[in-house]
């Protein structure tokens, strides 16, 4: 070996078994114990190196050594994997036992003497060392994982300072880089065939892209059938890369940006599962999102979008100066932050005095922390002195509030996401974790591998129903719109078939409201013969879910938008919890009702008093009592009734009596149904104020933009669906020089009322003060805990990770008469089909975020997916150009034909502005929550040759705003 490459060698590791000298500012959470943590009550006593240790029974030796202290060298092993036991390198020896066992694949026994550094180990592990060595490039200094590679590790921790066989014969220094994911390089040249990118791809993401293809010499890893990666079947969650114990899949952005100098918790800023993230940082630049595993939401596990999609934080669109115009034809005007926030609080004032107090509101946004959101609702409350305030999850979960607290006494979740690992059935029902909420995906699938039964109610064939390697038991493909009616139905079988919990029935709930659902339930008319003709579903399929639901033991019931959002959104929620209540399928693992909430703080927005009727914790507006402890905090009087719910004040906007709009972090133009409708409420109105990073569709509309921040830019908590509620943590300087919450407290101000925080950390001791539900949280609690799920008090000062389990909430549990009242948005001759509508895994919302980032290779534009009976009806082949009429309005999108869909059923995405799925959208919505019916809209599809009216018309509206944003008068830099 030339003494160029010893120094090569050695220059990444310190040659310390237990080195940490690369593990500096990383918590302590990342110690690799190489094999999972087993959940044995049996303890195993035994010696290693002398030590003592004791250990659950089924652990491997490895493990035990290192809660002993003692790291044995390894490479193929690491603890978020089963033992593979193909390195050799993790040698011992064992007192009585001939040979050398792999530490990693043989497990304790009681009395076991392990020896982990004798010479002969050494001798061996060197060899073994020199094997691998002689086969891998010799660029150390210039690798982009250069001082962080075990494989560099394991040279120096082995003392590897020769290799006897030279270099010259077959080797794969020479093997291609697969470069097609944006995000990751594959390079075959430094693989050692370890097989953790495997195991990661089939175990953490259970998606199974990769293999190890070709044997012995020629062994190397291959994405799918030896594709590339971006034309295999992997879906860029990074599981592979986390995995890699070598440069071989690294993130292109450390190659750019070279190895972080420090680690910041936070969380995700994407989807409700509300992963935890180390932002490994080179100064203020992130240089890669890496998932904590500690985090209890994801447990080190993360998806294309949490794991890569972050640049947009950082993209040249981002506006960072405040500003105004009078008009929307005028160009914007930079000013200083003082004549912005002047501006818009003397808008408001004059508005109200020409229109009245209820002529402004405010909209707070499921992205923006807790704190913000509580100060927005805050400032509406005491600063406009209305209860104009609403919130997203009008248009997402506001059923689960709902239809939760009616039935179960709480607003919320009842379970962790862990908890699925404990179903023995899990139903699926209107929900495509896959692509919406990806990390429960894989937990969820993982479950179904170890034999759960699957249930999935969908009118689409999800990739759940029928993927390659998970399949449901029962797929009930329904007709949008007849979720109630599939929900009966199941309870007819349940009550009719004898399979009521009675026991759990007569001790946790109300006995009146039991009697008179299950006499409605028994109905004839909730037979599933009878409901066959209107949901599509065969009633034989019906009949086996519902007793595998009720009798297959532990059942959970997960659900998504498919359900809420809906004419009978909350009807179905509360049906869910009457199936739950009646089969005693509550208030433990592996069970309960669990909404996988859309945006990553759609819980904690609506935990925070967003909505017009609700003080923080759920409290009516009308509870003199609950009013009464927020005007003392407060220091104002309250107004006792309900504000404008957000499409009560669109109406109102037309009837010209609702005027000002102060919007944080929430694009209702593109988001809200009925997009033509939004848009002439939107143009009626005289101050709209936007709060953003983007100049996002609603910003066009808008009279002050207020810069806002991104994720990395701010201090807060998110509130998962779980209830968990977990910090988020500023890792860079908020670009416009103002945090979020410090611009709401500062507009409050210029309206009169000032409020006073110096941290993010006390509007939370504040929220604590004010809400039962919360009083055991503070900062200091989160930073010792890692997270909290609420419920967190005196009661539960640890959190309450399930929910309902010796009582419900409210007492009793209270089953709710579901009658089935079918949707106006009826199919005709002129609108024969069914539009419902989603999303996919690599664009998120409404796309602001995502659409900024590489995630738009995967999905470029909306299409419209069609069955390809209905696409041969009408002439249409994938990639047309189809043009979609509903009773709202006309757009155009191009056509993917496939068996996904049901015949008379299509399907779209809502992603990118200029599609318009929202333009055909109707505003039709729940009974009890106005949440808008997205999943049922009557169109008729066509091909066409141009784009509808509204495209072009949104195309030339685009166009000018985007002019007037360019042209805007620059602000002085003095200022
Ligand atoms: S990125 Fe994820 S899906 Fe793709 S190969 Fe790696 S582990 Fe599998
Ligand atoms: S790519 Fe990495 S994890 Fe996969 S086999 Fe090669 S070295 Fe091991
Ligand atoms: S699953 Fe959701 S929270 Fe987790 S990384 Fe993906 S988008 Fe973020
Ligand atoms: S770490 Fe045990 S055989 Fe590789």
């Amino acid at each position: 070996m030339n003494d160029m490459t010893e120094q090569q060698f050695l220059g990444g590791g310190c040659g310390s078994g237990s080195c940490s000298c690369k593990s500096n500012n990383v918590p302590v959470g990342d110690l690799d114990f190489g094999t999972p943590l087993r959940d044995s009550a049996t303890r195993v006593t035994l010696e290693i190196d002398g030590v003592p240790v004791d250990v659950p029974a089924g652990t491997s030796v490895m493990r035990a050594a290192v809660e002993a202290g003692i790291n044995v060298p390894k490479l193929c092993a690491t603890d978020s994997l089963e033992p593979f036991g193909s390195c050799r390198l993790c040698l011992v020896e064992i007192e009585g036992r001939r040979g050398y066992p792999a530490s990693c694949t043989t497990p304790v026994e009681a009395g076991m003497k392990v020896r982990t550094q004798t010479d002969k180990l050494q001798s061996l592990r060197r060899n073994v060392m020199e094997l691998y060595i002689s086969d891998h490039p010799l660029d150390c200094l210039t690798c982009p994982t250069n001082g962080n590679c075990e494989l560099q590790d394991m040279a120096g921790v082995v003392g590897l300072r020769d290799v006897r066989y030279g270099y010259a014969g077959d080797n794969h220094l020479n093997a291609s880089k697969d470069e097609s994911n944006p995000y990751f390089t594959y390079d075959a040249s430094k693989c050692i065939v370890c097989n953790r990118c495997v195991r990661a791809c089939e175990e953490t993401q259970g998606t199974f892209a990769l293999t190890i293809a070709g044997r012995g010499f020629e062994s190397r890893v291959a994405a799918s059938e030896s594709q590339p990666f971006m034309d295999s079947e992997c879906v860029s969650c990074g599981a592979c890369v986390a995995a890699c114990p070598t440069a071989t899949l690294h993130e292109k952005s450390v190659a750019v940006l070279g190895q972080p100098e420090h680690a910041v918790l936070t969380t995700c800023a994407y989807c409700g599962v509300g992963c935890s993230f180390k932002a490994e940082m080179k100064g203020n630049q992130v240089v890669r999102m890496v998932p904590y595993k500690d985090g209890l939401a994801n447990e080190g596990h993360a998806c294309v979008k949490g794991r890569f999609a972050w640049g947009y934080a950082t993209h040249a669109d981002r506006i960072t100066k405040p500003m105004i115009r009078a008009s929307i034809s005028d160009p914007w005007r930079e000013v200083s932050w003082d004549e912005a926030l002047s501006y818009a609080a003397s808008e408001f004032r004059r508005i109200q005095a020409k229109y009245g107090r209820d002529s402004i509101g405010g909209i707070t946004s499921s992205r923006c922390t807790n704190e913000e959101t509580y100060l927005v609702q805050k400032l509406v409350r005491a600063g406009f002195n209305n209860n104009n305030v609403d919130t997203c999850a009008r248009v997402c979960h506001s059923p689960t509030g709902y239809g939760l607290k009616t039935t179960l006494g709480e607003s919320a979740g009842t379970q962790t996401f862990e908890s699925v690992a404990h179903s023995d059935v899990i139903v699926v029902i209107g929900a495509n974790p896959t692509d919406g909420h990806p990390v429960f995906a894989s937990r969820l699938k993982r479950r179904v591998r170890e034999g759960a039964k699957l249930i999935v109610v969908d009118p689409r064939k999800i990739d759940l129903v029928d993927g390659p390697h998970v399949k449901a038991d029962h797929h009930l493909q329904l007709r949008p719109g007849t979720n109630v009616a599939i929900v009966n139905a199941l309870a007819h079988v349940i009550v009719t078939e004898g399979l009521v919990n009675e026991s759990f029935v007569a001790e946790r709930c109300e006995e009146k409201a039991f009697t008179q659902w299950r006499d409605f339930v028994s109905l004839p008319e909730n037979a599933p013969e009878i409901t066959e003709d209107l949901t599509g579903v065969p009633a034989q399929s019906v009949r086996e879910a519902a007793r595998l639901y009720a009798r297959g033991g532990n059942a959970a019931i997960y659900y998504g938008l498919g359900v809420t959002e809906h004419s009978q959104g909350s009807t179905t929620v509360m049906g869910i919890a009457n199936l739950a209540m009646a089969t005693g399928n509550i208030g433990r693992e592996g069970v309960g009702v669990n909404p996988l909430r859309g945006q990553n703080n759609v819980q904690g927005s609506c935990d925070m008093g967003s909505f017009p009727h609700e003080l923080p914790g759920y409290r009516h507006i009308g509870d003199a009592a609950a009013r009464s402890l927020f005007e003392t905090e407060w220091d104002v009087k309250l107004q006792p009734e309900p504000g404008l719910r957000i499409p009560n004040m669109f109406d109102a906007a037309l009837a010209g009596t609702f005027k000002g709009l102060y919007c944080q972090g929430e694009d209702i133009v593109q988001s809200d149904p009925n997009t033509q409708h939004v848009e002439a409420a939107m143009s009626a109105m005289e101050c709209i104020v936007v709060q953003d990073i983007f100049l996002n569709e609603t910003a066009k509309y808008a009279h002050v933009f207020l810069p806002g921040t991104s994720f990395l830019e701010k201090d807060g908590t998110f509130t998962n669906a779980e209830r968990r509620i977990s910090r988020v943590r500023q890792v860079m300087p908020a670009k416009p020089g103002l945090a979020d919450w410090e611009v709401t407290i500062k507009l409050s101000e210029k309206l009169g009322y000032p409020m006073s925080y110096a941290h993010p950390s006390e509007i939370m001791d504040e929220i604590a003060r004010l809400t039962p539900t919360f009083t055991g949280v503070s900062y200091q609690r989160l930073d010792e805990l890692g997270s909290i799920q609420w419920p967190c008090n005196d009661a539960a000062p640890e959190g309450t990770p399930i929910m309902h389990i010796d009582e419900f909430v409210r007492g009793k549990g209270r089953f709710v008469i579901t009658k089935f009242i079918p949707t106006e948005e009826k199919v005709t001759r002129k609108f024969p089909l069914l539009l419902t509508t989603g999303r996919i895994l690599s664009q998120y919302n409404v796309g602001a975020q995502t659409r900024r980032t590489e995630n738009s290779r995967w999905h470029a534009e909306d299409r419209i997916e069609i069955h390809p009976h209905d696409a041969e009806d009408r002439g249409i082949k994938s990639g047309d150009w189809v043009g979609i009429e509903s009773r709202s309005g006309q757009t155009v999108l191009r056509a993917l034909v496939t068996e996904r869909m049901q015949p008379g059923v299509v399907y779209t995405t809502f992603h990118f502005p200029e599609s318009g799925a929202n333009v055909i959208t109707t505003e039709n919505s729940d009974w009890a929550t106005n949440c808008p019916e997205y999943k049922v809209t009557a169109v008729q599809l066509s091909p066409v040759a141009k784009l509808s009216d509204w495209q072009r018309g949104y195309g030339k509206f685009n166009d000018t705003q985007l002019e007037l944003l360019k042209n805007r008068t620059v602000a002085d830099a003095t200022r």
